[in-house]
């Protein structure tokens, strides 16, 4: 297991220290933030060693990041998808949106996202309601209203100019 760095303590006692002594552990979500923000994912050894850090058990730190989606378990691929899953998308129908972009990329879940050229997730409201079902990329690009020929149209659009919206 891996010991967080001298840098990573500092951060994560001065978020503890908010907390009334004995109850440093209500500092995970912000710990797994610096985490996440210093190294742009939560690998198994980061988690288990923030775990160690703050006298938690690591299952308590896993079931905080299997429940909020913005955690993210592998390193983004160049270009990153992610379907709302909120209820007005998911009334109209996030998740077959999620599946057909699944199956459009050959993004099986659990497979290594550093590995490929897409990698597909979820998001909570994005704030564009109105235009449901909607995929944003890369955290910027918002697509409304997806069908299969738009989210085809999309992949296409990205295979043949990955760093196109990148400016
Ligand atoms: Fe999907 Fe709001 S519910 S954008």
């Amino acid at each position: 297991m891996i010991e967080l760095d001298a840098q990573d303590k500092k951060v994560i006692d001065r978020l503890a220290d908010k907390f009334p002594k004995g109850k440093q552990a209500s500092s995970i979500l912000m710990a797994l933030n610096h985490l996440q923000n210093r190294y742009g994912w939560l690998s198994d050894e980061h988690l288990d060693a923030v775990a160690a850090y703050l006298e938690m058990p690591a299952a308590r730190v896993y079931e905080v990041v299997s429940f909020y989606s913005l955690y993210k378990r592998a390193p983004d691929a160049p270009v990153n998808l992610k379907v709302c899953t909120s209820l007005s998308c998911c009334l109209n129908g996030a998740q077959g949106v999620k599946h057909y972009l699944e199956s459009l990329v050959n993004d099986l879940p659990g497979q290594d996202a550093s590995q490929l050229a897409f990698s597909v997730g979820e998001a909570e409201c994005l704030g564009a309601c109105d235009g449901a079902p909607v995929v944003i990329v890369n955290d910027a690009d918002y697509h409304r209203n997806v069908t299969k020929e738009s989210l085809q149209a999309l992949i296409k659009e990205y295979r043949s100019s990955p760093g196109k919206h990148n400016d």
